[in-house]
């Protein structure tokens, strides 16, 4: 039988805005198996992001549960959800998000200097030549160009081996060319290193390339 990676059961998300109250996500359900990529795409506003926020654990549902390889988020205190985010997921934002006073090879490194890892420069530099930015080791992110950064971030978010990578839009804020060879290194690294990803992105032709597209729609997600 297939392990599922990821699975969401009756997931509700509402903001309150004064008196009003916003209900994003309502009743959603969603599983994704070892090995698969899935894709979301939807309308802005639909609550992509929202959704990502919850799977990351980085924001708290209103009711229902995300589990991650079997671990329900809402079980663990916030120091054991913070390591257990830094073991077992990659998160990729659109904005990067790299730390400015540290080199791409120092900000690659740091999720394992974290969680202890052995041989955190050796892994470091591997990730990073995987995104061809061998060359650029020693560069802070404001020393490189938006597509460079964004592989930084690429190989910071596998540097760990997680087991689910999270992409908001990672290839958003880049021209069309550099985001075409930026996207083809992440799904190679995904391949190499059989990782299970979920995509959110408004490219259908990026959307295409995963096992299975999804649309958030009416609060909640349907196979495409
Ligand atoms: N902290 C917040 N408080 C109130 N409303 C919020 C908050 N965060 C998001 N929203 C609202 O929730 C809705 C969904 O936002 P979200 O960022 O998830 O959309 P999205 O699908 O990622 O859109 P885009 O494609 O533009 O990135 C939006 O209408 C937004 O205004
Ligand atoms: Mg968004």
């Amino acid at each position: 039988m297939q392990k599922e990676i990821l699975e969401i059961s009756q997931l509700n998300k509402s903001y309150h805005q004064g008196s009003e109250t916003l209900e994003i996500l309502k009743d959603l359900d969603f599983k994704v198996s070892e090995g698969m990529t899935a894709a979301i795409v939807g309308a802005s506003g639909s609550g992509k992001s929202t959704l990502m926020s919850l799977i990351a654990g980085l924001d708290s549902p209103n009711s229902g549960q995300v589990k991650i390889n079997g671990q329900a988020l809402g079980d663990l205190e916030e120091q054991q959800l913070t390591r257990f985010r830094g073991e077992n997921l990659g998160i990729i934002f659109q904005q990067f998000h790299l730390m400015s006073h540290l080199s791409a090879l120092e900000n690659v490194q740091l999720p394992l200097d974290i969680l202890n890892r052995e041989q955190p420069k050796e892994k470091a530099k591997e990730a990073l030549s995987l995104v061809n930015l061998s060359h650029r080791e020693r560069h802070l992110p404001g020393q490189l160009s938006g597509g460079e950064n964004q592989r930084v971030a690429i190989a910071r978010s596998f540097v760990v081996k997680p087991r689910l990578l999270l992409a908001d839009e990672p290839s958003g804020s880049l021209d069309s060319e550099t985001g075409e060879q930026v996207m083809d290194l992440l799904f190679k690294a995904v391949a190499d290193q059989k990782m299970t990803m979920v995509l959110v992105t408004h490219d259908r032709l990026l959307a295409e390339r995963c096992d299975e597209i999804w649309e958030l729609k009416n609060k909640t997600l349907t196979k495409i």
